[in-house]
């Protein structure tokens, strides 16, 4: 029994541009969320209000959050770790943040320089004053089937801060395959345990395909009930503190499996493989996406 909509959450300007050497023009950021905004997708992460010492590809957020056309209807959520983060996004005109937490201490310390529990109380203080703005918060676990430095973590570690987050007052629960290292199997179980803490219903899973598994751990999921799934145009991306982690799984291949199966998306491929072409050409690069190569011809 698989779920009749799915929500997709376009990660592709934040997750996959975030870890590009080169700075990518802010005019070209800015043009691949417009262009985005005309496929149809009901979500695009637009960017991240974090240190521009630690992630100098997000320093323009307040110049791409400014810079995009908004399109009615389409929620453009920027990553705000902390007050400070939150305070600048709201400056910058963001309706909808998101904070990102950590099934594993070591990542915690290393993606965000604090320990899981430190970064309850700051994504505490995040989420009560975005409250008082009426500003949605959604929240991330990072490391929910594999650590880079840990190596495994343990479904019921995932599923408490998974709870955390939502008790705290996040609407939505991204579980974040980081490193792309899951399998049906362990996509399994983790569920299992998260689903007994949050309802699935508010339950989204975030693959990164390193290991070519993505595809298959978002079956997995829609089996399950979850009905919202992340992925990045063209599978750009990578996080620049999990070494080795490849991108997101790509929109367009999401895409052409959900609608091969009759689920609706409300979002038009060719437009997405349209905005992936215009990406990857700025970036020099061939698409990760296997539909756009097989539907371009290259
Ligand atoms: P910190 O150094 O611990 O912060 O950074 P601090 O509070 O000690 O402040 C130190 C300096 O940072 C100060 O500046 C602050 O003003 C500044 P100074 O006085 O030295 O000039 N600062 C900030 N500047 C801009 N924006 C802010 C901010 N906060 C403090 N919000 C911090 C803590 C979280 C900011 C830092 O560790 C950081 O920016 N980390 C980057 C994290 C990141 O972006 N990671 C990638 C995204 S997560 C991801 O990709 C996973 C995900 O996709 C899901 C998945 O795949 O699993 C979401
Ligand atoms: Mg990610």
């Amino acid at each position: 029994e698989y779920p009749e909509f799915v929500k997709i959450v376009e990660v592709g300007p934040r997750d996959g541009l975030q870890n590009e050497k080169e700075f990518v023009p802010t005019g070209v950021k800015i043009q691949l969320i417009d262009m985005l905004s005309g496929t149809g997708l009901p979500v695009i992460e637009a960017t991240s209000f974090v240190s521009s010492k630690w992630v100098p590809q997000m320093a323009d957020h307040s110049d791409v959050l400014k810079g995009i056309q908004r399109v009615p209807h389409v929620q453009y959520p920027v990553l705000t770790p902390n007050m400070q983060g939150f305070q600048d996004a709201v400056a910058a005109g963001a309706t909808e943040v998101a904070v990102f937490g950590s099934a594993s201490e070591t990542f915690s310390k290393k993606n965000i320089n604090c320990s899981i529990d430190e970064s309850m109380l700051r994504f505490q203080e995040v989420i009560n004053t975005a409250k008082v703005h009426r500003i949605p918060v959604r929240g991330y676990v990072s490391c929910a089937l594999g650590c880079p430095h840990e190596g495994y973590v343990e479904p019921s570690k995932v599923a408490q801060v998974a709870k955390k987050l939502y008790d705290m007052g996040c609407y939505e629960i991204s579980l974040g395959d980081t490193i792309g290292v899951g399998t049906p199997g362990s996509m399994f179980k983790m569920l299992q345990s998260v689903m007994k803490e949050v309802p699935v219903s508010a339950l989204a899973v975030h693959c990164h395909d390193t290991y070519g598994q993505a595809l298959a751990n978002i079956l997995v999921a829609l089996q399950m009930g979850v009905c919202v799934v992340d992925s990045a145009v063209a599978g750009l991306g990578g996080c620049p503190y999990a070494q080795g982690s490849s991108g997101n799984v790509s929109t367009e291949d999401v895409l052409y499996m959900l609608h091969g199966m009759g689920i609706e998306t409300g979002v038009n491929l060719s437009k997405v493989m349209e905005a992936g072409d215009f990406i990857c050409k700025a970036l020099c690069r061939k698409t990760n996406s296997k539909v756009s190569h097989a539907l371009s011809g290259t």
